[in-house]
């Protein structure tokens, strides 16, 4: 594949590490690439970072077809920028744009351009602790037309984005609201695949629990409003009574990489993790009876985010007196040790660029 490269004329200044926070810089340059029904994928280019000009009746516009991805670079001590079980995203990438009606991108390929463009960008790879480079792939449907149906032309395009942590809080407790109105996704929808959808249909519920002075939401299913599915940007685990609980795959959460790596960490380190129907019930028994533990996110943006507080239905409970948890702290010392290279990497997850 040959990748047409045009380089900015007006490179921008890096940001102070301390001013990161979450998405609010990007880097000089981002990949392009056209997909038509007749010519299959083509064009791909480096270009410089700028806005995009769509036809005013471009699918993505009016029917919302769009999926996107979130991983990030990480600078090694040596100086080296390695990506974290990138083929992970690209297979979701795919399970996603199926699910949409979004062409699909050859695995080979997607990966030899994430690291094409990751390469050419990599002066934009922090060095400060907790900072990295997060690259956000999407791809959006873009028929010149108002008729409904499959795609025929999409565009997918990476951007990047130098980070440091995605709350405010950093590693220190989140606090978070349990959404007892709203819904996030239903077994059948698109809850299972990472479509700008999902998220838009949870601003509402986000804003209420912001305004309340809660970080996010934590979703119950769609159709009960009974059993735990996720928080709005991260998968979510427990730790009752000595044992590690995780809702299962059902359908309508989004299956995180870093839910499956802390899963597998766990695991060797020789926890008992259930991935199970998990019910609210269950958890605010824990909650009155003193069993639950720990409870934390995980997610790329949120890494491991300890859990410090839930609200239910106007009800406080503070979890673990509203500090880190030994298993949580274990986590995020062992996913942030393998991503910036500080430990070894035993499990054979990272991927260097070059
Ligand atoms: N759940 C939701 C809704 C998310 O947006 C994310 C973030 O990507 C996750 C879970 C965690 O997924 P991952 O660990 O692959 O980043
Ligand atoms: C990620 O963690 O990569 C995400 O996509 C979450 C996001 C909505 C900020």
């Amino acid at each position: 594949m040959e990748i047409k490269v045009t380089k900015t004329t007006c490179p921008k200044e890096k940001p102070e590490a301390s001013t990161l926070g979450f998405g609010k810089y990007f880097s000089d340059h981002m990949f392009v690439m056209d997909y038509s029904r007749e010519q299959g994928w083509h064009d791909a280019r480096i270009v410089p970072f700028g806005n995009l000009s769509l036809h005013p009746a471009s699918t993505v516009l009016h029917y919302g077809s769009e999926i996107f991805e979130g991983l990030k670079a990480y600078r090694r001590a040596d100086g080296k920028v390695q990506l974290f079980r990138p083929l992970e995203n690209i297979r979701r990438m795919n399970r996603s744009a199926e699910r949409m009606c979004l062409p699909t991108i050859p695995e080979e390929d997607a990966l030899y351009i994430l690291k094409e463009f990751v390469k050419f960008e990599q002066e934009w790879t922090p060095s400060a602790p907790g900072t990295s480079l997060y690259l956000r792939p999407f791809m959006f449907g873009n028929d010149e037309t108002l008729g409904v149906h499959a795609v025929h032309n999409a565009t997918y395009i990476i951007i990047a984005s130098p980070v440091g942590s995605y709350y405010k809080e950093g590693i220190n407790p989140v606090k978070i609201m349990i959404e007892d109105q709203d819904v996030r996704a239903v077994r059948g929808g698109t809850g299972e695949a990472k479509c700008g959808g999902n998220y838009a249909a949870s601003n509402r519920a986000g804003e209420r629990a912001e305004q309340k002075g809660y970080s996010q939401v934590l979703w119950l299913d769609g159709v009960e409003r009974k059993y735990i599915e996720e928080v709005g940007a991260m998968n979510v685990m427990f730790k009752i009574g000595g044992e590690i609980i995780t809702p299962m795959l059902s359908g309508s959460i989004l299956p995180g990489i870093t839910r499956k790596s802390c899963i597998e960490v766990l695991k060797k380190a020789g926890y008992k993790v259930t991935e199970r129907l998990f019910s609210i019930d269950e958890l605010e028994q824990a909650m009155q009876d003193g069993t639950l533990e720990e409870a934390w996110g995980c997610g790329t943006a949120a890494v491991v985010s300890p859990i410090g507080e839930f609200c239910y239905k106007g009800v406080q409970h503070p979890v673990n007196n509203g500090e880190i948890g030994e298993v949580t702290q274990m986590l995020y010392d062992t996913l942030t040790g393998i991503q910036w290279g500080k430990g070894g990497d035993t499990f054979g997850w990272t991927c260097p660029i070059d």
